[in-house]
């Protein structure tokens, strides 16, 4: 079997980093697997670095060795002192220059992969999303749409031929937390009163995830991320369904007129009812939803009724309260919260 020699520091770098982050879910959150240009802009600084160490690494160790066998003592009594050298011009001026250039160089690679991963400059057409970082999940509005929604980020894939460059802006209602999809783009911060911009692109379709990376209380761990990447066709779509409002018919279900008297519409939206609170998640169209509690379980009937019946038994310490509802009333609720499609 061949082994292409150059893949192996980065399979070698993939493992480990696995290793560190797959215990809980078997997501894929490889810096060395990117889907986009800033990804990939950010694994080809990795790997320089982590080339330039490596020749580094080398020669000190292999000097090292060289030194212990060569100048090892080889008897027990030496007969005279070994010759007393102090100082060497060559050699001092030799590793304060080498260094300061191997320095220099880095620091210009790093600026521009900054600058081009963070697409500091905002790409002509690109698509403004507005992300808001809440204990402890994510908000996602689409100002040039119209569009609300929590927790999973539709966007269009990004063909050579035809770019479609997103354009967050990221900003906190609480504490700071940081925004962080590793195979689309870096990490930036999410900081209250200070919001901050990037842009990315995503060159394939699919489900990326994500995390918050900066430690933001109890359920900073499970506070995930998911990016739908879709046709143009396919976000389109996304686009016309989210600007419906909530199902008509669901409005005969006695589920609606309890969300709104059980306080769920003090936080919760459902659009086209009177559901109007904005401290948690829009549920206009919960349903179509593939997960809920940001990311952490699938969106189905069990789990809607678990998070209902005391959601901090799932997330311990979250912000939604145990409304102590009755059996009867959970299963309601559920029916009425599925049909928002
Ligand atoms: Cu939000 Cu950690």
């Amino acid at each position: 079997m061949a082994v292409d020699v150059r893949r192996i520091p980065s399979t070698l770098l993939a493992g480990l980093l696995l290793a560190a982050t797959a215990p809980a879910r078997a997501a894929n959150l490889s810096t060395l697997d990117p889907a986009g240009p800033s990804a990939a802009a950010i694994r080809e600084l990795l790997m320089l670095v982590t080339a330039i160490a490596a020749v580094i690494f080398l020669a000190v160790v292999s000097t090292l060795i060289y030194c212990i066998v060569h100048f090892r003592e080889r008897s027990a009594a030496p007969e005279a002192e070994p010759p007393q050298i102090y100082g060497s011009t060559p050699i001092e001026t030799a590793w304060t220059v080498g260094p300061i250039l191997i320095v220099f160089v880095l620091t210009l690679v790093i600026i521009r992969t900054v600058v081009e991963a963070r697409q500091v400059d905002p790409q002509p057409g690109a698509m403004n999303v507005r992300v808001i970082g809440h204990q402890w999940w994510w908000e996602y509005q689409y100002p040039d749409q119209g569009v609300v929604t929590a927790n999973e980020m539709h966007i269009p894939v990004s063909r050579p031929n035809l770019a479609r460059p997103i354009r967050l802006r990221l900003e906190s209602a609480d504490v700071i937390h940081s925004f962080w999809v590793p195979r689309l783009a870096g990490k930036t911060d999410l900081i209250p009163g200070h919001p901050n911009e990037m842009g990315f692109e995503a060159a394939e379709e699919g489900v990326f995830q994500g995390q918050c990376a900066e430690y933001c209380g109890r359920q900073h761990a499970n506070m995930m991320i998911r990016i739908v990447v879709e046709t143009p066709a396919q976000f389109e779509e996304w686009i016309q369904a989210q600007h419906r409002p909530a199902v008509a018919a669901a409005e005969k279900l006695s589920g609606s007129g309890l969300f709104v008297a059980e306080t769920c519409a003090n936080c919760h939206t459902i659009r086209g009812t009177p559901a109007a609170g904005t401290v948690g998640p829009d549920l206009t169209h919960l349903a179509s939803r593939q997960t809920i509690a940001a990311a952490e379980i699938p969106n189905d009937r069990k789990n809607l009724s678990a998070w209902l019946n005391n959601p901090d038994v799932l997330k311990p310490g979250c912000r939604m309260p145990d409304l102590k509802l009755s059996q009867n009333d959970i299963a309601s609720l559920v029916s009425y919260l599925e049909t928002l499609r």
